[in-house]
């Protein structure tokens, strides 16, 4: 890249010529960001850390995501075709479109080939395997098709491990490609992208000589292939990065992390709070602030007209908002349901998953109608209006590499139930705690379904005392979840990468 050359003027007026040296720029590659396309936490972060990035400007961000049939057509329309070329796939030759769109300060770039990614849903399809290939060497074909190599790239999740593992083998030592350094997040260790053997040359067009690098427990494993070869690997809490060389973590990738560890970091997510906030939120019933949080109560009490539950102020509105699969720890509430409903409670759960949880949370509704309501759905603004109008949050994740909902639902004066465990552990504190006067939500530590039980009695129970629980409100509203200062530590990651 050109280096400009400027004049400032310096003491006594003297001019002297002063190098203004390109910023060094980072392409985040992932398969979801909000407000394009997501389906849950990813896609928070990445509409969220690059804008906070570039609105401190240290760095020029960008990123590239694929251009999903859902993504909204007021935004589609004001997209710009940048051109085409076709992308080497194994025996392929495949077509990619390239679109850009800037938002928020931060360059988007959407990879197109409907073939891949005119479908129903962002995955779940049999050749999962064979899109997110495309989609990580098509990116990696675009910086020579744009003539942008950006100093560092950085994949998030399974989808994106490719453009890490071909960065490193496929295009090592091609012009532009040398310098590129990796890092790998992983929001997730669950999923770490996972395929038999014959995808490798087949789908992947990957040769035997990298069957190292991916071959992992008998099978090619795309998480374990970017630990090994990005230059740094990050995960989503500092707690979460301590627990995964754990095996009740790893999804058995604790070894693969412990001998990485030298190269890891954990830095907690942040959100958007000019996105989340009770004060602009414009799908609240009502708006409000910690400092006159005064109108939270009529988003209650709407809350309960619409769900059809009776209108009381006096009781406590407890929420559960959640992909309705086991890592939430949604066994244990099942375990001790019926006993937090004998409470003089109102359960309100949002969530969509596993048919077995979905079964038996609309059974419960049914059963106990007059205090508890399940919506089978994933709905952003029916969760805005619940996670307002309810008053505790109930969070028991069996591991949570950070999550978000526990600082949305802070946000919104609603206080969080947790356990602790990953971003849990680092986002909450505990009011149950000694003392019992700070803190911004309650905590229980092992993964116990009456150990959770005796927590969520006990916010029941402070719940009751008005003067106490607005002070838990105000704490709660007030805790900062900004990315300021996560953002910072993401800077500090690449200044160490890049030297
Ligand atoms: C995944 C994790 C969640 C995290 C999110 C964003 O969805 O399960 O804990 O908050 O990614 O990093």
């Amino acid at each position: 890249m050109a280096v400009k050359k400027s004049t400032e003027k310096v003491s006594r007026a003297k001019k002297v010529s002063v190098e203004i040296l390109p910023k060094k720029s980072i392409l985040f590659v992932a398969s979801e960001a909000n407000p394009f396309a997501g389906t849950g936490g990813l896609a928070d972060v990445i509409g969220s850390l690059p804008k906070a990035l570039a609105k401190n400007g240290k760095y020029d961000v960008r990123v590239a995501i694929p251009l999903y049939q859902n993504v909204n057509a007021d935004f589609r329309s004001q997209f710009k075709f940048l051109g085409n070329f076709n992308v080497p796939l194994a025996w392929r030759n495949q077509y990619c479109g390239i679109f850009s769109y800037k938002y928020e300060g931060v360059t988007f770039y959407f990879i197109d080939n409907e073939y891949y990614f005119k479908r129903v849903g962002l995955y779940g399809h049999g050749d999962d395997g064979e899109r997110f290939a495309f989609f990580s060497k098509a990116v990696l074909e675009m910086l020579a098709f744009l003539d942008y190599y950006p100093d560092v790239l950085h994949a998030h999740d399974w989808q994106s491990a490719l453009s890490v593992i071909y960065l490193k083998t496929l295009f090592a030592g091609k012009y532009g490609y040398d310098g590129i350094k990796a890092l790998f997040t992983i929001h997730n260790i669950e999923y770490q992208g996972k395929f038999g053997f014959d995808v490798l040359g087949d789908d992947f067009g990957l040769s035997d000589d990298v069957r190292d690098i991916v071959e992992y427990d008998g099978c090619v494993n795309l998480m374990k292939g970017a630990i090994q070869v990005a230059e740094k690997f990050s995960t989503v809490s500092r707690t979460y990065a301590n627990e995964i060389k754990d095996p009740f973590f790893a999804h058995g990738l604790s070894g693969v992390i412990s001998d990485n560890e030298f190269k890891m970091t954990g830095i907690l997510n942040g959100i958007d709070q000019d996105v989340y906030s009770a004060s602009k939120d414009s799908k609240l019933f009502a708006n409000f602030t910690a400092t006159k949080p005064e109108n939270k109560t009529i988003c209650k009490a709407e809350l309960q007209k619409m769900l059809n539950l009776p209108e009381r102020e006096n009781v406590p509105v407890i929420s559960i908002i959640t992909r309705l699969v086991s890592q939430k720890g949604l066994d244990l509430i099942k375990a001790v349901f019926e006993d937090i409903l004998a409470e003089d409670v109102q359960v309100v759960i949002l969530g969509t998953g596993d048919s077995e949880y979905e079964e038996y949370f609309k059974f419960i509704a049914d059963r106990y109608e007059a205090k508890c309501r399940t919506i089978i759905a994933y709905n952003k603004d029916l969760a805005s209006k619940i996670y307002s109008g309810s008053d505790i949050f109930l969070m028991p994740s069996k591991h949570e590499p950070c999550g978000l909902s526990q600082m949305i639902a802070c946000k919104y004066g609603t206080v969080p139930v947790v356990r602790a465990t990953g971003g849990l552990a680092d986002s909450i504190t505990a009011f149950n705690d000694e003392n019992r006067s700070g803190g911004n939500g309650f905590k229980f530590y092992n993964y116990n379904a009456h150990e959770m039980l005796y927590v969520v009695k006990d916010a029941i129970f402070t719940f009751g005392d008005k003067k106490q629980w607005k002070k838990l409100i105000k704490n709660a509203m007030k805790t900062d979840f900004s990315w300021k200062k996560s953002a910072c530590e993401y800077e500090i990651l690449y200044d160490t990468i890049l030297g």
